[in-house]
């Protein structure tokens, strides 16, 4: 069963940022102007971020996801991919990118070893792109998602988050273009995590909603099984389409949540929404050895106490998580440090 929390939770999903950098400015991730970034000599090697990950898996962990940042960022990351793809415990290993590089990349990410992909889509409109992302860079993810498609992933999904007012209108052609080339789509109600400081609840498009647009264009919509500790509720076209929707806003999935994030710098945290989190980089650095590193960790998992989604539910007035005077110069709050 492996190490429990306060919750009775186990630890399975490890979620490993590998840089903080990003070269999009989505209006839900990074709407600022200017940011800190962490000091490079605290960003965790390959080979640390390979230790540290099997010390993970002796707690229980079996699925990696390597994030941002933009993961396609860092330099050479296949090779990292190689090194997590021989971890004989790991059952799954996924990336989640924003698409802008995967069109040099897809190629050697696969024959690296890895299996899954995720990209984001917000919209299929360049302009519109541009003046969310503040890049004009839509055509360059669009060919990268045609490269992936070429590449022999065992799945390819794509992440939509829907924002009123922005791309609520696109909702069903997105789902379309996702059905065209046999990728799993996944409609995001948009989160008030650290960095969304843009975030108002009338802008949330919620899960009932995407459901019943979507009902109303292509017809009945079927639920399909059990979500488990998965954030995607996933759900049938009658032609056998399937699609998710993440409605980590309105039907938080806390008590079943499984996952904990490694920052690039080496810090561990036990939720989305945590304040604080726990310095894996010193005790590592000091030549800690996996059993040591072991026993911290499971201790630290032991204590967790979270569910900061169902929290946020409970707030009155609820506005952003964090303001831009509690954000400044504190990157590691922000969701492009946590990794989405
Ligand atoms: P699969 O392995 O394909 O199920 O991936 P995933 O859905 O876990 O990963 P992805 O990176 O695609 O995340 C999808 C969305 O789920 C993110 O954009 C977030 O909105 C949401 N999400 C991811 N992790 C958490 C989490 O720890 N808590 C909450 N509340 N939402 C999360
Ligand atoms: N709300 C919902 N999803 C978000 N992401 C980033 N910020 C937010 C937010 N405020 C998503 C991105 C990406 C994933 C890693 O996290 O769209 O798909
Ligand atoms: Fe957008 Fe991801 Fe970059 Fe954030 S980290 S700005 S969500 S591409």
């Amino acid at each position: 069963m492996g190490t429990l929390d306060l919750h009775g939770r186990p630890l399975r999903n490890l979620r490993l940022s590998v840089t903080d950098r990003c070269n999009l400015r989505c209006r839900y991730c990074m709407p600022e102007e200017s940011y800190t970034w962490l000091p490079r000599e605290d960003i965790l090697s390959f080979e640390e971020a390979l230790r540290l990950t099997e010390v993970f898996t002796d707690l229980g962990v079996r699925r990696v996801r390597l994030t941002g940042g933009e993961p396609l960022l860092r330099r050479n990351l296949p090779a990292l991919v190689a090194m997590l793809a021989e971890l004989p415990e790991l059952e799954d290993l996924a990336l989640t990118s924003n698409g802008v590089h995967l069109q040099e990349q897809a190629q050697s990410l696969r024959e690296a070893g890895l299996p899954r992909l995720t990209v984001s889509l917000d919209t299929l409109k360049a302009d519109r792109f541009e003046a969310f992302n503040r890049r004009p860079h839509l055509h360059r993810v669009l060919a990268g998602l045609d490269a992936a498609a070429d590449a022999g992933f065992d799945s390819i999904k794509l992440n939509s988050v829907i924002i009123r007012g922005f791309n609520d209108d696109e909702i069903v052609d997105l789902l379309a273009y996702a059905r065209d080339r046999q990728m799993e789509i996944r409609f995001i109600e948009y989160m008030d995590v650290g960095g969304a400081t843009d975030w108002e609840p009338g802008k949330v498009v919620g899960k009932e909603e995407i459901r019943f647009i979507l009902q109303q264009h292509y017809g009945a919509v079927e639920e399909l099984g059990e979500q488990g500790s998965a954030p995607a509720q996933r759900f049938r076209l009658q032609d056998g389409t399937v699609f998710g929707i993440v409605a980590s806003t309105t039907a938080p999935f806390c008590s079943q949540c499984d996952r904990s994030r490694l920052t690039a710098d080496g810090r561990w945290y036990l939720c989305l929404y945590g304040e604080q989190g726990l310095d894996l980089r010193e005790p590592l650095r000091a030549g800690l050895d996996r059993q040591a590193l072991a026993e911290i960790l499971r201790r630290h998992w032991q204590q967790r106490d979270d569910r900061g989604a169902e929290q946020r539910l409970q707030a009155t007035d609820r506005t952003a998580l964090w303001n831009r005077e509690k954000l400044h110069g504190k990157p590691h709050l922000e969701m492009h440090t946590r990794g989405g």
